[in-house]
């Protein structure tokens, strides 16, 4: 498995996994708006196992994280968000949301000061909780109500970023 940053011409690949895994999806424009603005920040685990036939074939995205620095600084502190992350069921526990999301956190500190990065998580969700809370060391900031457009609350999460000083 190969862990390398988003190209902008894997943005239809990774918009299908996105729809594969998750409810909350998005126009193409907002995967090209996170890749042109924040080249750095978003990662793609690619399956390499099976070599390419024409130069032409499309890569095997079986994870991404879509990230990006936050733009309406209510705390006036310089944070990144994680926007969306998801990984194919086929390859799942092998470690790999865990290295998209360390990537990122890494290049969210290093390129643009970053202090710490929050996201957004179902109440319901306890594979990501496990993930960010437990693994991660993320810590539950609050809860937002009816976050999600079926209703559901979410966890606001955030860990600082001190750690990679
Ligand atoms: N149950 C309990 N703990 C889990 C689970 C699970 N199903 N999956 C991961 N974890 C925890 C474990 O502690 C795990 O370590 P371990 O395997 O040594 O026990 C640790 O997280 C690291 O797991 P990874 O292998 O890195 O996680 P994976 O690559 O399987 O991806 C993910 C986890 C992204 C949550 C995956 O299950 C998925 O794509 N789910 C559907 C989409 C989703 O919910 N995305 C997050 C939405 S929130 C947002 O996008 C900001």
């Amino acid at each position: 498995m190969d862990i390398r940053l988003l190209q902008p011409s894997d943005i239809p690949h990774v918009q299908q996994t996105n729809i594969t895994n998750l409810p909350e999806n998005y126009f193409c424009k907002y995967y090209m708006y996170h890749a042109l603005s924040w080249p750095q920040l978003s990662y793609v685990a690619v399956d390499v196992s099976r070599p390419k036939k024409t130069p032409y074939d499309a890569p095997k995205i079986v994870g991404y994280v879509l990230a990006k620095m936050e733009e309406d600084l209510q705390d006036g502190i310089q944070h990144g968000h994680i926007t969306s992350l998801s990984v194919m069921r086929t390859h799942r526990r092998l470690g790999l949301a865990e290295k998209l999301m360390r990537q990122s956190q890494r290049a969210m500190f290093e390129t643009y000061n970053a202090v710490y990065v929050s996201l957004h998580v179902r109440v319901s969700n306890i594979a990501a909780l496990a993930l960010y809370r437990d693994t991660l060391g993320f810590k539950v900031g609050g809860i937002e109500a009816k976050y999600y457009a079926d209703g559901e609350d979410a966890y606001s999460m955030r860990m600082d970023l001190d750690y990679l000083r």
